[in-house]
Formats: C-alpha cells, structure tokens, sequence
C-alpha cells in the first residue's frame, strides 16, 4: 500500500450508467486512456456499436470523439491488470426500507485482489461511514471517497467545470487522493481535500438541502395560493438575499429523479439508524409527495368528478433534456388518475420508451398537439422549452374543455388565457 503510480496508467471505471459513462467519457476528453466495465454485456455491445443508452447533451459526441482512449469491457480482470484508480460508479438504489442498497458495491469491493495496489475511488452515493467500513474489512485497500454532483442533462458539462470537486482520503490513503486531484486540477473548481466521512456526508447533506429548498418554496406556493400572493415575486425577492440565493426556489410538482428522493431518504434512514431523528428531512419528503397529489385537488376544483375525463400530460420525465423517468412525478400523478376514473395520454419530447413500461393503460402520443386533442385538461408536467413556444389557440381549438394546469410554472399565462383557456399554476393567482 502506497507506492506512487504512474499518471500515464489508464483509469479504470466500473458501472457505465449516468455517472459512469460520464466520468469515463469526460476523462477521456481529459487525455487519460480509459478502461470502463459493466456487468451488463448488452449495455457494453451497444456501447461498442456506438449507442449510446441514455439521453444526454453533449455525451453521444464525447464518446465519439475519444472512442480511441476509451476501452470497453464486462470482464474486471482487463480493468485490474493495466489501471491502479478504480472509479466506482455502480448504482446505489433505495430497499425498501430507504437505505442505500450498497450489494452492487460491495460486489465491486470483493473483486479487488488483497495486493494493496488498487485505490477505490468512490463515487457512488454511499451512506456516510461506507468507506470506514470497507477500509475495515479490506484493511490492504486504498479508498477515497469523490463524489459527484452532475446535474441530468447538463452532466458533461458540470463534470468539466465544477464548482467544487470534494476528496477525502484518510492518513495512509493520501497518495491515492492526490492523483485524483491531478486528473481533476485541469478542470478548475475548488478542491475540497477532506476525511472520507466528510466528504460522504457532504454528498448527502448538499443533496438534502437543495431538497429541502424546494420543498419549502413548494409550501411557501401552496401558502402564496392562499393569500393571493405570486410565488414567483416571492422567490424573486427573498433569492436577492444573498444568504438564500436565486437557484432552486422554483416551485412546481415535487423533485423526482435518481438522486434526491433517495439521497434524502438514505440521510433520513443512516440518521436514524445511528440514533437521530432527522425531523425536517421527513418533512421535507412528506410534503414532496404531498406536491405531486396537488395537481388531482386543482383539476378535481374545476372539473368536479374526474371519472371519465380526458386528461393530457405534457412531459413524463422528472425534469427537461433527460429521458430519465425514475421517481418522476408523472408517474403518481398518472396512477392517481387513472383510480380517479380519468383517461390519461401523454407527450414527451424523448422519455416515451422509458415511460411506456412504467405508465399501463396511458395513451402515448407522439406531439404535444395530438395529446390534446379532445382533451378536457392539459398538464404540464415537464418543463420543455416546446411546450412554452405552443400556439395556444391551436391547442384551445383542439381541446374539449379549457383547463391548462401548469405544474411547473413554465407558461406565460397571459397566453394561454388570450386564447380563451383557463390557466393555473402553482402559487400563482
Ligand atoms: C441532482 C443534484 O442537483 C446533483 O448535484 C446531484 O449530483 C444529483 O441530483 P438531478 O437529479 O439531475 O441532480 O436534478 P436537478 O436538476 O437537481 O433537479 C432535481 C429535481 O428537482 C427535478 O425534478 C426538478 O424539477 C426539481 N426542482 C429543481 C424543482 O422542483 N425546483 C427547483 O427549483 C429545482
């Protein structure tokens, strides 16, 4: 344990999901000869074939471009032989009991030979303490914890100009976190050199706030509509505040995606496996899923009885430029109106193949337009640039009633109301 390596040793990647094709992707781009593998042959096949899985800006280029330092493989062995950094970028997802399901890691973590030449470099959501645990039971292994804070649909281009990159090491292990220093330094961003325990936990804990932010911008709306506030002026003026800042304080439907539902749920379950009530994180989860029920009592309020109404959603994914549908907020509100009695179809510039599975009994739609067609309600669910450029007197004259419910407060409401439609958003009057 703790020779020096060599920076010309290529870099290995296990797990080429969202982060993983990204990280192997992006250092690749860096100059760095690259070795990712999957135990998925078939994600690996369409990899080679130059399909990329996922959507995501800027990535199908990027892999282009540096098809020549990036190497491929679902055998570990052609990773451990030629690279000493091991990126671990396996997926952690929520049991059922809202802790992380750390198998795919700990299979990671049982292939490492006992030679002490390997450094785990640790970018899967861990639970705080993962790391000690693993140096534990593997006391000849190097571990550093780098966590990632890439945003779907602008993951390229977070992973190459970071605000922060955060590394933690512990003593013995500083070699390890050094060289990753070195392949991050090019890309600018303030480096966070710290213990392993703190560098999870900060992963977790930026993860929890900005949850929490929209969380209570989502109550300050639901509280705005009460008072006949605008939430939008609200915002406005309490981000000017340098203290609270102007980003996510969008209110709308609830926060989905891969990350936050489970990050704050893991933080809330790690708390109070440790003994400590993390009070305000099940709020915060509380009143997420209180949000995406919210949209049933605004269409309930104008259309009375949903049984038999037709109902269009327009975008499925938990957020723009992303075809990524897991814990979107589509999902609940589609299931909970299809036990209302409603019929639901749908447009999504490109989640369709992934909702399809997901959303039975829903009518696809392949346009915003079609989707509207004999509707008694829209939705906005995802906030798409299209969907604010729609000609709302074409959508009007294709609708049959004139309800416009926009979730995500994407609409220029003088809009949709010039063109005889009824408009409301979230928090605004
Ligand atoms: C998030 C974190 O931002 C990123 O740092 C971490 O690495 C992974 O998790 P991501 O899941 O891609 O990234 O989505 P993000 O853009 O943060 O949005 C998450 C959800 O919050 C979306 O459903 C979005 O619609 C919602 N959101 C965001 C709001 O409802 N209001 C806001 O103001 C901001």
């Amino acid at each position: 344990m703790g020779q020096q390596m060599s920076d010309q040793r290529p870099i290995g990647v296990i797990g080429v999901g969202w982060v993983g094709l990204v990280t192997a992707g992006c250092f690749a781009d860096l100059g760095r000869e690259v070795i990712a593998m999957d135990v998925n042959a078939a994600k690996i096949d369409a990899l080679e074939r130059g399909e990329v899985p996922i959507h995501e800006p800027g990535l199908e280029g990027l892999l282009e471009r540096n098809r020549e330092r990036l190497r491929l493989t679902t055998e570990m062995s052609e990773v451990l032989d030629p690279a000493r950094l091991l990126f671990c970028c396996v997926d952690t997802p929520p049991t059922y009991s809202g802790d992380a399901d750390l198998s795919r890691v700990e299979s990671v973590v049982s292939q490492l030979p006992e030679s002490g030449e390997h450094a785990l470099v640790m970018k899967s959501t861990v639970p705080a303490g993962t790391g000690r645990a693993i140096r534990r039971d593997h006391p000849s292994l190097t571990y550093v914890s780098c966590p990632e804070f890439l945003k779907e649909g602008s993951a390229v281009e977070d992973f190459l100009h970071p605000d922060r990159v955060v590394i933690g090491a512990d003593p013995g292990d500083e070699w390890a976190a050094d060289e990753v220093e070195a392949i991050y330094r090019p890309l600018g961003g303030e480096l966070v050199r710290t213990d392993v325990a703190s560098a999870e936990m900060i992963k977790l804990a930026a993860n929890a706030f900005l949850a929490t932010k929209i969380s209570f911008i989502n109550e300050i709306a639901n509280v705005c509509e009460e008072v006949r506030a605008d939430v939008a002026e609200v915002a406005k003026g309490m981000g000017l505040d340098e203290r609270i800042g102007p980003q996510f304080l969008r209110p709308g439907i609830g926060y989905g995606g891969s990350c936050f539902p489970k990050d704050v749920s893991a933080l809330k379950q790690l708390a109070g496996n440790s003994g400590y009530h993390f009070q305000l994180l099940t709020a915060v989860i509380e009143v997420n899923e209180l949000q995406k029920r919210r949209v049933i009592s605004k269409l309930q309020k104008h259309l009375g009885s949903l049984v038999g109404r037709e109902i269009a959603l327009l975008g499925l994914a938990f957020k723009p430029d992303t075809d990524d549908m897991r814990e979107a907020s589509s999902l609940v509100l589609a299931g909970r109106l299809q036990a209302d009695g409603a019929r639901v179809r749908a447009y999504d510039p490109v989640a369709e193949d992934a909702a399809r599975p997901l959303m039975s009994g829903v009518d696809f739609s392949d346009s915003a337009l079609r989707a509207v067609e004999g509707a008694d309600a829209v939705v906005l669910v995802t906030e798409w640039p299209e969907f604010a450029e729609l000609d709302w007197a074409e959508v009007a004259s294709r609708m049959r009633g004139d309800l416009v419910i926009d979730g995500r407060n994407a609409l220029r409401s003088e809009l949709v109301t010039a063109a005889g439609l009824a408009y409301e958003g979230i928090g605004r009057h």
